[in-house]
């Protein structure tokens, strides 16, 4: 089999040049015993649209979608999935025959890495959701599908978070969970468990909430991964808290998305294991 005939996917995105997907995509296939190769395709900013078209007519079957293009792709996708639609945002398409399938795996990843790997069930938890921005857009959905009593969502500004809680506000009341907005310096409580989904990881800005948020081995789990999650893991541990970075979700969300692509479910703990060795020894 060449490159014309086995099925293609690709992490589009800009810049690509560091995604761990393709590694990690190439191991469920290899584990499933699934002919296809994962690329890297490097899509220009204006041209996200025409890139993914290109791809498709050289044998694409579908993406993961990174920064920046999650919303252009929600815009692409002909069929949404409910979870997609309320994230309001897409990481993954199947290009399918009838038109592209948009489908958002952050949040169930994250909520798989959280309640399976970390054995952390949120049901009945406080929740503290830093951020307002797309990553916690990706994963409120789940969050509240999870059933915590409350979910505080803590932003720089606190219009962001507040629209972000109108727009899951039915949501939420359907699965009994309240939601509540409040800025970085005035969280009122403490906290099981503290999501952190700011970039402030990303830019070296350190941690956005004082310690006092965290209640007594609360879970603090920054959506980073590598060097950039380190500051806030020391932190969380400095104060009692149990630590865990983003490359659970990570390896989690692809592979809800390797499940819609192929109709198999890969094993993602032995690739988890596998990451975190790589990780620990680079
Ligand atoms: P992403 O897709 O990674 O979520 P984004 O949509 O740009 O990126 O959102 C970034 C988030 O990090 C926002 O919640 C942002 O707060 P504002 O909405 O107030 O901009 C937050 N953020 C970025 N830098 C921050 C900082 N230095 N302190 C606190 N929050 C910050």
């Amino acid at each position: 089999m060449n490159n014309n005939t086995i099925d293609r996917y690709a992490v589009a995105g800009n810049p690509v040049a560091h995604s761990r997907s393709p590694d990690i995509h190439a191991r469920f296939a290899a584990q499933t015993g699934q002919a296809l190769v994962y690329e890297r395709l490097l899509c220009p900013l204006d041209a996200f649209k025409d890139s993914l078209r290109a791809f498709e007519a050289a044998g694409g079957r579908g993406c993961s979608v990174t920064v920046p293009f999650k919303f252009e792709a929600h815009a692409l996708a002909a069929h949404l999935s409910e979870r997609a639609r309320l994230a309001g945002a897409v990481n993954t398409l199947r290009f399918d025959a009838q038109g592209w399938f948009g489908d958002n795996t952050d949040g169930a990843g994250l909520l798989r890495d959280i309640e399976i790997n970390a054995h952390c069930r949120l049901a009945g938890k406080r929740v503290l959701l830093l951020g307002a921005g797309g990553a916690s857009a990706g994963v409120l959905g789940s969050l509240i599908k999870a059933r915590p009593a409350t979910i505080t969502i803590a932003n720089r500004s606190l219009g962001k978070a507040e629209a972000l809680i109108a727009t899951h506000q039915a949501y939420a009341l359907e699965h009994g969970v309240t939601l509540a907005a409040a800025r970085l310096d005035d969280c009122g409580q403490t906290y099981d468990v503290l999501i952190n989904a700011t970039s402030t990881s990303l830019a070296g800005a350190g941690v956005p909430v004082a310690a006092t948020v965290l209640a007594p081995g609360a879970l603090a789990l920054d959506l980073m991964y590598g060097p950039a999650a380190a500051p806030f893991l020391s932190w969380a541990r400095e104060h009692g808290a149990e630590p865990r970075d983003g490359l659970g979700m990570l390896v989690e969300q692809a592979a809800e998305a390797f499940e819609i692509w192929r109709g198999v479910r890969p094993d993602s703990a032995s690739v988890l294991a596998d990451l975190r060795l790589q990780l620990d020894a680079s």
